[in-house]
Protein backbone atom coordinates (compact mmCIF):
# COMPACT_ATOMS: atom_id res chain seq x y z
CA UNK A 1 0.00 0.00 0.00
CA UNK A 2 2.68 2.15 0.89
CA UNK A 3 4.18 1.44 -2.63
CA UNK A 4 1.04 2.27 -4.13
CA UNK A 5 0.89 5.73 -2.18
CA UNK A 6 4.16 6.45 -2.81
CA UNK A 7 4.21 5.76 -6.61
CA UNK A 8 1.32 7.84 -7.51
CA UNK A 9 2.85 10.81 -5.48
CA UNK A 10 5.69 10.67 -7.19
CA UNK A 11 3.46 10.24 -10.30
CA UNK A 12 2.03 14.45 -9.30
CA UNK A 13 5.34 15.03 -8.89
CA UNK A 14 6.76 15.02 -12.06
CA UNK A 15 4.04 15.53 -14.59
CA UNK A 16 4.60 18.51 -15.68
CA UNK A 17 8.19 17.14 -17.02
CA UNK A 18 6.49 14.55 -18.71
CA UNK A 19 4.56 16.91 -20.00
CA UNK A 20 7.35 18.26 -21.97
CA UNK A 21 8.05 14.77 -23.41
CA UNK A 22 4.67 13.10 -23.98
CA UNK A 23 1.98 14.97 -26.10
CA UNK A 24 -0.72 13.85 -23.42
CA UNK A 25 -4.31 15.16 -24.35
CA UNK A 26 -4.69 16.08 -20.40
CA UNK A 27 -2.20 18.71 -21.09
CA UNK A 28 -3.42 20.21 -23.94
CA UNK A 29 -4.26 24.20 -22.45
CA UNK A 30 -3.21 27.17 -23.34
CA UNK A 31 -2.21 28.62 -20.27
CA UNK A 32 0.07 25.56 -19.41
CA UNK A 33 2.21 26.94 -22.15
CA UNK A 34 2.11 30.55 -21.14
CA UNK A 35 4.76 31.76 -18.88
CA UNK A 36 3.82 33.80 -15.78
CA UNK A 37 3.62 37.64 -17.06
CA UNK A 38 1.74 36.59 -20.46
CA UNK A 39 -0.88 35.25 -18.06
CA UNK A 40 -0.90 38.65 -16.15
CA UNK A 41 -1.13 40.50 -18.99
CA UNK A 42 -3.26 38.18 -21.09
CA UNK A 43 -5.83 39.00 -17.79
CA UNK A 44 -5.56 42.99 -18.53
CA UNK A 45 -3.00 43.61 -15.47
CA UNK A 46 -0.04 45.50 -15.94
CA UNK A 47 3.10 43.65 -15.29
CA UNK A 48 6.65 44.17 -14.97
CA UNK A 49 9.56 41.75 -15.16
CA UNK A 50 12.47 42.31 -12.54
CA UNK A 51 15.98 40.58 -11.92
CA UNK A 52 17.88 40.52 -8.95
CA UNK A 53 21.46 39.32 -7.97
CA UNK A 54 21.88 37.47 -5.00
CA UNK A 55 25.27 38.27 -2.72
CA UNK A 56 26.28 34.22 -3.99
CA UNK A 57 25.23 35.55 -7.83
CA UNK A 58 21.97 33.43 -8.28
CA UNK A 59 19.84 35.72 -10.71
CA UNK A 60 16.59 35.71 -9.77
CA UNK A 61 13.43 36.90 -11.82
CA UNK A 62 10.95 38.33 -9.91
CA UNK A 63 7.40 39.53 -11.18
CA UNK A 64 5.69 42.62 -10.64
CA UNK A 65 1.69 43.70 -11.00
CA UNK A 66 2.16 47.49 -9.88
CA UNK A 67 -1.27 48.13 -9.89
CA UNK A 68 -4.81 46.81 -10.00
CA UNK A 69 -7.30 46.50 -13.43
CA UNK A 70 -8.34 49.75 -14.50
CA UNK A 71 -6.39 51.54 -11.42
CA UNK A 72 -3.78 54.41 -12.09
CA UNK A 73 -0.20 54.17 -11.57
CA UNK A 74 1.33 55.55 -8.14
CA UNK A 75 2.49 54.56 -4.98
CA UNK A 76 1.09 52.07 -2.88
CA UNK A 77 1.89 49.44 0.06
CA UNK A 78 4.00 46.44 -1.37
CA UNK A 79 2.96 43.11 -0.93
CA UNK A 80 5.80 40.36 -1.33
CA UNK A 81 4.59 36.84 -2.07
CA UNK A 82 6.61 34.00 -1.70
CA UNK A 83 5.67 30.56 -3.30
CA UNK A 84 6.70 27.20 -1.61
CA UNK A 85 9.28 24.12 -2.88
CA UNK A 86 8.54 23.25 -6.05
CA UNK A 87 6.31 25.99 -6.92
CA UNK A 88 6.82 29.15 -8.52
CA UNK A 89 5.14 32.60 -9.02
CA UNK A 90 2.60 30.83 -11.23
CA UNK A 91 1.11 29.83 -7.84
CA UNK A 92 -0.88 33.38 -7.47
CA UNK A 93 -1.99 34.00 -10.61
CA UNK A 94 -2.95 30.68 -12.56
CA UNK A 95 -6.56 30.65 -10.77
CA UNK A 96 -7.74 33.83 -12.65
CA UNK A 97 -8.49 37.53 -11.82
CA UNK A 98 -11.17 36.84 -9.79
CA UNK A 99 -9.10 34.15 -7.62
CA UNK A 100 -5.86 34.41 -7.48
CA UNK A 101 -4.20 36.07 -4.99
CA UNK A 102 -1.78 38.08 -6.86
CA UNK A 103 -4.81 39.83 -8.57
CA UNK A 104 -6.96 40.06 -5.65
CA UNK A 105 -4.20 42.22 -3.91
CA UNK A 106 -3.07 44.15 -6.69
CA UNK A 107 -7.47 45.21 -6.86
CA UNK A 108 -6.93 45.71 -3.32
CA UNK A 109 -4.80 48.43 -3.86
CA UNK A 110 -1.23 46.99 -3.14
CA UNK A 111 1.72 46.64 -5.46
CA UNK A 112 2.50 43.22 -6.08
CA UNK A 113 6.29 41.12 -6.05
CA UNK A 114 5.76 37.60 -6.74
CA UNK A 115 9.22 35.82 -5.92
CA UNK A 116 11.16 33.30 -7.67
CA UNK A 117 13.60 30.93 -5.90
CA UNK A 118 16.54 30.43 -6.59
CA UNK A 119 16.78 27.23 -9.19
CA UNK A 120 13.31 27.06 -9.64
CA UNK A 121 12.22 27.44 -13.88
CA UNK A 122 12.40 31.77 -13.76
CA UNK A 123 15.63 31.95 -11.31
CA UNK A 124 17.81 29.04 -13.22
CA UNK A 125 20.83 31.71 -13.80
CA UNK A 126 23.37 32.58 -11.78
CA UNK A 127 26.32 35.20 -12.53
CA UNK A 128 29.43 32.45 -13.22
CA UNK A 129 27.69 28.80 -12.75
CA UNK A 130 25.70 26.42 -15.06
CA UNK A 131 22.90 25.31 -13.33
CA UNK A 132 23.72 22.12 -15.85
CA UNK A 133 27.21 22.05 -15.96
CA UNK A 134 28.40 23.26 -13.29
CA UNK A 135 25.45 21.02 -11.04
CA UNK A 136 27.29 20.23 -8.28
CA UNK A 137 28.31 24.03 -7.26
CA UNK A 138 24.64 25.69 -8.48
CA UNK A 139 22.47 23.21 -7.10
CA UNK A 140 24.47 23.44 -3.39
CA UNK A 141 21.91 25.53 -1.61
CA UNK A 142 18.66 24.78 0.98
CA UNK A 143 15.88 26.92 2.08
CA UNK A 144 18.51 28.03 4.13
CA UNK A 145 20.27 29.91 1.40
CA UNK A 146 17.20 30.77 -0.04
CA UNK A 147 16.25 33.09 3.44
CA UNK A 148 19.81 34.42 3.99
CA UNK A 149 20.56 35.62 0.27
CA UNK A 150 17.17 35.24 -1.73
CA UNK A 151 14.64 37.33 0.32
CA UNK A 152 17.20 39.79 1.37
CA UNK A 153 17.94 41.04 -1.85
CA UNK A 154 14.70 40.95 -3.41
CA UNK A 155 13.06 42.75 -0.47
CA UNK A 156 15.58 45.57 -0.44
CA UNK A 157 15.02 45.56 -4.73
CA UNK A 158 10.86 45.83 -3.84
CA UNK A 159 11.53 48.46 -1.38
CA UNK A 160 13.72 50.16 -3.46
CA UNK A 161 11.57 50.16 -7.13
CA UNK A 162 8.36 50.68 -4.98
CA UNK A 163 10.24 54.12 -2.92
CA UNK A 164 8.88 52.27 0.23
CA UNK A 165 10.37 51.67 3.80
CA UNK A 166 8.41 48.36 4.71
CA UNK A 167 6.32 45.48 2.86
CA UNK A 168 4.08 43.07 3.72
CA UNK A 169 4.96 39.52 3.16
CA UNK A 170 2.83 36.74 2.60
CA UNK A 171 4.31 32.94 2.61
CA UNK A 172 3.13 29.72 1.59
CA UNK A 173 4.53 26.64 2.95
CA UNK A 174 8.52 26.66 2.49
CA UNK A 175 7.57 30.15 1.63
CA UNK A 176 7.13 30.92 5.47
CA UNK A 177 10.16 28.98 6.31
CA UNK A 178 12.54 31.16 4.45
CA UNK A 179 11.22 33.81 6.37
CA UNK A 180 11.98 32.81 9.65
CA UNK A 181 15.18 31.83 8.38
CA UNK A 182 15.63 35.34 7.45
CA UNK A 183 14.32 37.29 10.27
CA UNK A 184 16.30 35.02 13.00
CA UNK A 185 19.75 35.27 11.31
CA UNK A 186 19.38 39.17 9.92
CA UNK A 187 17.10 40.30 12.13
CA UNK A 188 17.40 43.63 11.19
CA UNK A 189 15.51 43.12 8.35
CA UNK A 190 12.21 42.61 10.80
CA UNK A 191 12.10 47.01 10.67
CA UNK A 192 11.64 46.35 6.85
CA UNK A 193 8.78 44.15 6.80
CA UNK A 194 4.79 45.71 8.52
CA UNK A 195 3.52 43.08 9.16
CA UNK A 196 4.09 38.85 7.71
CA UNK A 197 1.22 36.13 7.14
CA UNK A 198 2.09 32.65 6.99
CA UNK A 199 -0.15 30.15 4.54
CA UNK A 200 0.70 27.06 6.24
CA UNK A 201 3.46 28.02 8.51
CA UNK A 202 6.80 25.30 7.82
CA UNK A 203 9.25 25.29 10.28
CA UNK A 204 8.83 22.17 12.33
CA UNK A 205 7.88 19.32 10.61
CA UNK A 206 7.92 16.31 12.87
CA UNK A 207 4.34 15.52 13.32
CA UNK A 208 3.40 16.25 9.63
CA UNK A 209 0.98 13.63 8.44
CA UNK A 210 1.84 12.91 4.81
CA UNK A 211 2.87 9.45 4.27
CA UNK A 212 5.21 10.08 1.32
CA UNK A 213 7.27 12.78 3.27
CA UNK A 214 7.70 10.33 6.08
CA UNK A 215 8.38 7.43 3.68
CA UNK A 216 11.29 9.69 2.20
CA UNK A 217 12.67 10.78 5.32
CA UNK A 218 13.62 7.43 6.19
CA UNK A 219 16.24 8.20 3.72
CA UNK A 220 18.03 10.39 5.30
CA UNK A 221 20.43 7.58 6.08
CA UNK A 222 21.03 6.33 3.02
CA UNK A 223 21.90 9.26 1.17
CA UNK A 224 23.18 7.11 -1.90
CA UNK A 225 19.62 5.43 -2.51
CA UNK A 226 17.79 8.93 -2.43
CA UNK A 227 20.19 10.61 -4.69
CA UNK A 228 19.54 7.72 -6.96
CA UNK A 229 15.83 8.05 -6.85
CA UNK A 230 15.93 12.11 -6.90
CA UNK A 231 19.01 12.81 -8.67
CA UNK A 232 21.88 14.25 -6.20
CA UNK A 233 22.21 18.02 -7.05
CA UNK A 234 18.67 19.01 -9.03
CA UNK A 235 15.62 17.44 -7.72
CA UNK A 236 14.72 14.55 -10.44
CA UNK A 237 16.39 16.24 -13.32
CA UNK A 238 14.70 14.72 -16.49
CA UNK A 239 16.54 12.12 -17.44
CA UNK A 240 16.23 10.06 -14.01
CA UNK A 241 15.13 6.98 -13.44
CA UNK A 242 11.70 8.88 -11.84
CA UNK A 243 10.74 10.90 -14.53
CA UNK A 244 11.10 8.50 -17.15
CA UNK A 245 8.57 6.50 -15.05
CA UNK A 246 6.09 8.96 -14.50
CA UNK A 247 6.32 9.67 -18.23
CA UNK A 248 5.52 5.89 -18.51
CA UNK A 249 2.93 5.75 -16.34
CA UNK A 250 0.84 8.81 -16.70
CA UNK A 251 0.46 7.70 -20.47
CA UNK A 252 -2.06 4.55 -19.63
CA UNK A 253 -5.08 5.44 -19.02
CA UNK A 254 -6.06 3.81 -15.58
CA UNK A 255 -2.94 5.73 -13.92
CA UNK A 256 -4.44 9.00 -15.14
CA UNK A 257 -6.89 9.05 -12.69
CA UNK A 258 -3.76 8.45 -10.46
CA UNK A 259 -2.08 11.11 -11.58
CA UNK A 260 -4.63 13.89 -10.75
CA UNK A 261 -5.81 11.94 -7.28
CA UNK A 262 -1.92 11.80 -5.93
CA UNK A 263 -1.83 15.24 -5.18
CA UNK A 264 -4.54 14.93 -2.49
CA UNK A 265 -2.06 12.19 -0.96
CA UNK A 266 0.78 14.31 -0.89
CA UNK A 267 -1.16 17.27 0.85
CA UNK A 268 -4.36 16.32 2.57
CA UNK A 269 -7.91 15.66 0.96
CA UNK A 270 -10.38 17.94 -0.29
CA UNK A 271 -11.95 17.57 -3.50
CA UNK A 272 -14.51 19.82 -2.44
CA UNK A 273 -12.18 23.30 -2.90
CA UNK A 274 -10.40 21.62 -5.41
CA UNK A 275 -11.14 23.25 -8.88
CA UNK A 276 -10.57 20.51 -11.41
CA UNK A 277 -10.73 22.49 -14.68
CA UNK A 278 -7.48 23.96 -13.35
CA UNK A 279 -5.82 21.02 -12.90
CA UNK A 280 -3.89 20.77 -16.29
CA UNK A 281 -2.66 24.20 -16.12
CA UNK A 282 -1.60 23.50 -12.64
CA UNK A 283 0.47 20.48 -13.68
CA UNK A 284 1.74 22.78 -16.36
CA UNK A 285 3.57 25.29 -13.74
CA UNK A 286 4.60 22.61 -10.60
CA UNK A 287 7.12 21.26 -10.42
CA UNK A 288 8.82 24.27 -11.18
CA UNK A 289 12.37 22.71 -10.00
CA UNK A 290 14.52 22.62 -6.90
CA UNK A 291 17.99 21.46 -5.21
CA UNK A 292 17.60 17.52 -3.54
CA UNK A 293 18.93 19.47 -0.62
CA UNK A 294 15.97 21.39 0.37
CA UNK A 295 14.41 18.01 0.81
CA UNK A 296 17.48 16.68 2.55
CA UNK A 297 17.60 19.92 5.28
CA UNK A 298 13.38 19.11 5.55
CA UNK A 299 13.78 15.00 6.00
CA UNK A 300 16.39 16.12 8.81
CA UNK A 301 13.50 18.08 10.72
CA UNK A 302 11.36 15.50 10.50
CA UNK A 303 13.71 13.23 11.90
CA UNK A 304 14.93 15.63 14.71
CA UNK A 305 11.99 17.71 15.07
CA UNK A 306 14.18 21.14 15.22
CA UNK A 307 14.21 23.68 13.37
CA UNK A 308 18.01 24.27 12.74
CA UNK A 309 20.50 25.09 10.12
CA UNK A 310 21.87 22.20 8.07
CA UNK A 311 23.51 19.13 9.36
CA UNK A 312 26.92 17.85 7.14
CA UNK A 313 27.10 15.11 9.53
CA UNK A 314 29.68 15.29 12.96
CA UNK A 315 32.47 15.94 10.97
CA UNK A 316 31.15 18.33 8.46
CA UNK A 317 29.23 20.56 11.11
CA UNK A 318 32.53 20.71 13.45
CA UNK A 319 33.85 22.12 9.91
CA UNK A 320 30.47 24.38 9.59
CA UNK A 321 29.61 25.62 12.50
CA UNK A 322 32.68 24.49 15.04
CA UNK A 323 29.87 22.35 16.95
CA UNK A 324 28.86 18.63 16.75
CA UNK A 325 25.47 19.93 15.89
CA UNK A 326 23.88 22.57 13.46
CA UNK A 327 22.97 25.75 15.35
CA UNK A 328 19.03 26.52 15.66
CA UNK A 329 17.58 29.19 14.36
CA UNK A 330 16.33 31.78 16.90
CA UNK A 331 12.42 32.32 16.78
CA UNK A 332 12.56 34.67 19.27
CA UNK A 333 14.42 36.81 16.73
CA UNK A 334 11.67 37.28 14.17
CA UNK A 335 9.95 40.46 15.57
CA UNK A 336 8.26 41.65 13.15
CA UNK A 337 3.91 40.90 13.26
CA UNK A 338 3.65 37.37 12.20
CA UNK A 339 -0.13 36.30 11.49
CA UNK A 340 0.01 32.69 11.39
CA UNK A 341 -3.23 30.93 8.86
CA UNK A 342 -3.31 27.23 9.42
CA UNK A 343 -5.71 24.41 9.07
CA UNK A 344 -6.32 21.22 10.50
CA UNK A 345 -6.06 18.41 7.56
CA UNK A 346 -3.10 19.95 5.60
CA UNK A 347 -1.07 16.98 5.67
CA UNK A 348 2.35 19.17 5.36
CA UNK A 349 1.38 22.07 8.19
CA UNK A 350 0.04 19.80 11.17
CA UNK A 351 -1.81 21.89 13.99
CA UNK A 352 0.93 20.94 16.33
CA UNK A 353 3.76 22.06 14.87
CA UNK A 354 2.04 24.76 13.73
CA UNK A 355 1.33 25.94 17.69
CA UNK A 356 4.71 25.53 18.52
CA UNK A 357 6.24 27.82 16.51
CA UNK A 358 3.58 30.45 16.90
CA UNK A 359 4.63 30.66 20.88
CA UNK A 360 8.34 30.77 19.43
CA UNK A 361 8.23 33.38 17.45
CA UNK A 362 9.31 37.00 18.78
CA UNK A 363 6.03 39.14 18.04
CA UNK A 364 2.97 36.35 17.36
CA UNK A 365 0.41 38.86 16.28
CA UNK A 366 -3.00 36.12 15.84
CA UNK A 367 -3.16 32.76 14.46
CA UNK A 368 -6.53 31.77 12.21
CA UNK A 369 -7.60 28.65 12.00
CA UNK A 370 -9.05 28.09 8.58
CA UNK A 371 -12.80 27.75 8.42
CA UNK A 372 -13.36 24.66 6.42
CA UNK A 373 -12.49 21.41 8.34
CA UNK A 374 -11.06 20.09 5.19
CA UNK A 375 -8.95 23.13 4.13
CA UNK A 376 -5.64 21.37 2.81
CA UNK A 377 -2.05 22.44 1.98
CA UNK A 378 -2.86 23.39 -1.67
CA UNK A 379 -6.16 25.20 -1.19
CA UNK A 380 -4.24 28.36 0.15
CA UNK A 381 -3.24 28.52 -3.94
CA UNK A 382 -6.10 27.16 -5.69
CA UNK A 383 -8.72 26.30 -3.02
CA UNK A 384 -12.59 27.43 -4.79
CA UNK A 385 -13.12 29.77 -1.38
CA UNK A 386 -9.75 30.95 -1.25
CA UNK A 387 -11.00 34.60 -0.89
CA UNK A 388 -13.52 34.67 1.41
CA UNK A 389 -11.42 32.03 3.85
CA UNK A 390 -7.96 33.48 3.59
CA UNK A 391 -7.36 36.65 0.95
CA UNK A 392 -10.18 38.76 2.06
CA UNK A 393 -8.94 37.74 6.15
CA UNK A 394 -5.47 39.14 5.00
CA UNK A 395 -6.53 42.18 3.11
CA UNK A 396 -8.54 42.87 6.78
CA UNK A 397 -5.15 42.16 8.61
CA UNK A 398 -3.58 44.22 6.46
CA UNK A 399 -5.75 47.24 6.83
CA UNK A 400 -4.71 47.98 10.28
CA UNK A 401 -1.41 48.02 9.99
CA UNK A 402 -1.46 50.41 6.21
CA UNK A 403 1.15 53.60 7.71
CA UNK A 404 -0.21 55.94 4.88
CA UNK A 405 1.75 58.32 5.67
CA UNK A 406 4.63 56.02 4.02
CA UNK A 407 2.75 56.76 0.83
C1 LIG B 1 0.48 17.45 -29.78
O1 LIG B 1 -0.92 17.45 -29.93
C2 LIG B 1 -1.44 18.60 -30.58
C3 LIG B 1 -2.96 18.54 -30.51
O2 LIG B 1 -3.45 17.26 -30.78
C4 LIG B 1 -0.90 18.66 -31.98
O3 LIG B 1 -1.39 19.83 -32.63
C5 LIG B 1 0.61 18.72 -31.93
O4 LIG B 1 1.15 18.69 -33.23
C6 LIG B 1 1.18 17.54 -31.14
N1 LIG B 1 2.60 17.72 -30.96
C7 LIG B 1 3.48 16.73 -31.16
C8 LIG B 1 4.91 17.08 -30.91
O5 LIG B 1 3.14 15.62 -31.50
C1 LIG C 1 21.49 34.62 -17.26
O1 LIG C 1 21.96 35.89 -16.85
C2 LIG C 1 22.83 36.50 -17.78
C3 LIG C 1 23.30 37.80 -17.18
O2 LIG C 1 24.21 37.56 -16.16
C4 LIG C 1 22.12 36.74 -19.09
O3 LIG C 1 23.02 37.28 -20.04
C5 LIG C 1 21.56 35.42 -19.60
O4 LIG C 1 20.77 35.65 -20.74
C6 LIG C 1 20.72 34.76 -18.54
N1 LIG C 1 20.31 33.44 -19.01
C7 LIG C 1 19.04 33.01 -18.96
C8 LIG C 1 18.81 31.63 -19.45
O5 LIG C 1 18.13 33.71 -18.54
C1 LIG D 1 28.50 23.22 -0.59
O1 LIG D 1 28.37 24.18 0.44
C2 LIG D 1 29.01 23.83 1.65
C3 LIG D 1 28.75 24.91 2.66
O2 LIG D 1 27.40 25.20 2.74
C4 LIG D 1 30.49 23.65 1.44
O3 LIG D 1 31.10 23.18 2.63
C5 LIG D 1 30.74 22.65 0.30
O4 LIG D 1 32.12 22.60 0.01
C6 LIG D 1 29.97 23.05 -0.94
N1 LIG D 1 30.11 22.02 -1.96
C7 LIG D 1 30.26 22.31 -3.25
C8 LIG D 1 30.35 21.15 -4.17
O5 LIG D 1 30.31 23.46 -3.67
C1 LIG E 1 15.55 8.03 -18.97
O1 LIG E 1 15.27 8.24 -20.36
C2 LIG E 1 16.30 8.91 -21.05
C3 LIG E 1 15.85 9.09 -22.49
O2 LIG E 1 14.54 9.52 -22.57
C4 LIG E 1 17.60 8.11 -20.97
O3 LIG E 1 18.64 8.83 -21.61
C5 LIG E 1 17.97 7.88 -19.52
O4 LIG E 1 19.11 7.04 -19.46
C6 LIG E 1 16.82 7.24 -18.76
N1 LIG E 1 17.20 7.19 -17.35
C7 LIG E 1 17.05 6.09 -16.60
C8 LIG E 1 17.56 6.18 -15.18
O5 LIG E 1 16.47 5.10 -16.98
C1 LIG F 1 -12.44 26.78 -12.12
O1 LIG F 1 -11.41 27.30 -12.95
C2 LIG F 1 -11.90 27.82 -14.18
C3 LIG F 1 -10.68 28.21 -15.00
O2 LIG F 1 -9.93 29.21 -14.37
C4 LIG F 1 -12.83 28.99 -13.90
O3 LIG F 1 -13.33 29.49 -15.12
C5 LIG F 1 -13.98 28.55 -13.00
O4 LIG F 1 -14.75 29.68 -12.63
C6 LIG F 1 -13.42 27.90 -11.75
N1 LIG F 1 -14.52 27.33 -10.98
C7 LIG F 1 -14.75 27.66 -9.70
C8 LIG F 1 -15.90 27.00 -9.05
O5 LIG F 1 -14.04 28.45 -9.08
Amino acid sequence: MMILQMLSVFIALFLSNSAQGANLSLFINKETDLKVPEIISKYGYPVENHYVTTKDGYILNLHRIPYGKDQAFGARPIVYIQHGVLSSSADWIIAGPEKGLAFVMADAGYDVWLGNSRGNRYSRNHTSLDPDRDASEFWNFSWHEMGIYDLPAAIDYALDIGKQKRLFYIGHSQGTTVFYVMASQLPEYNSKVTAHFSMAPIAYVNHLASPMLKYMALFQYQLEFFYSLFGKHEFVPTDSFMHNMTKLYCQLEPWKTMCANSLFMMCGYNPKQFNMTLLPTIMGHTPAGAATKQFMHYTQEINSGMFRQFDFGYFGNWINYNSAFPPKYNLAKVSSPGYFLYSRNDWLSSETDVLKLYKEIGNPAAKILIQDPMWNHLDYMWGIEAVPLVYNKIITLMMSHVDFSLI
